[in-house]
C-alpha cells in the first residue's frame, strides 16, 4: 500500500490564527476523523500562519484536502512537499499539534519560494519526529 505526505502552509483567517479554543477545536476534529481514516501528522501554528504535515493514503489524504481547501478557518493554501513515503514520520500521532520550533519560523520567511523548500521542509519533519519520539 502506498504511502504519501503532504505538508502545506495556509494564512489563518480571523480567530483561528491567535485563539486556543480555535486551535483545540481543528485538532479534537482532526484527532477523530484521522484516526478514522488512518492519517498521521503533525501541525504547527506560528506567526498566523498554519503548518501542517499528513501523511497517509492517497485516497484518504486527497479526501482531506478537498475538505481543508473549503476551510474558511485558513486560505491560500501552499503545497511545499507531495511525495511518496516508504515510512511515517508520525506512526503514533493523529494530529499533533506542537509550537512552532525557531527553524519553522525561519523556513517560513522564505517559503515557498526557495528552491530547497522540500529538502529543509523534510528536514525539519524529521528533527520534528525525533524530538517528538525521545520525549
Ligand atoms: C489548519 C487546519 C488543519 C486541519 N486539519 C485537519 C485534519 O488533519 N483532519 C481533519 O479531518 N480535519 C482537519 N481540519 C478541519 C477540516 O478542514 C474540516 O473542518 C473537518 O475535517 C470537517 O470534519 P467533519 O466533516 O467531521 O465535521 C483542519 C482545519 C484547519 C483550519
Amino acid at each position: 500500500m502506498s504511502l504519501f505526505r503532504i505538508v502545506y502552509v495556509s494564512d489563518a483567517i480571523g480567530v483561528a490564527a491567535d485563539s486556543l479554543l480555535a486551535l483545540i477545536d481543528i485538532i479534537g476534529v482532526s484527532d477523530r476523523n484521522n484516526r478514522r481514516d488512518h492519517l498521521t501528522g503533525v501541525m504547527m501554528r506560528c506567526d498566523g500562519r498554519f503548518f501542517q504535515a499528513i501523511e497517509g493514503r492517497r485516497v484518504d489524504l486527497d479526501r482531506l484536502m478537498g475538505r481543508l481547501r473549503a476551510d474558511r478557518r485558513h486560505a491560500d493554501m501552499r503545497i511545499l512537499s507531495d511525495r511518496r513515503i516508504t515510512e511515517r514520520l508520525f506512526p503514533a500521532w493523529a494530529m499533533a499539534q506542537i509550537d512552532a520550533p525557531p527553524a519553522l519560523k525561519r523556513l517560513l520567511v522564505c517559503a515557498p519560494d526557495d528552491p530547497q523548500i522540500e529538502a529543509r521542509v523534510e528536514r525539519l519533519l524529521t528533527d520534528v519526529s525525533r524530538a517528538m519520539t525521545a520525549a
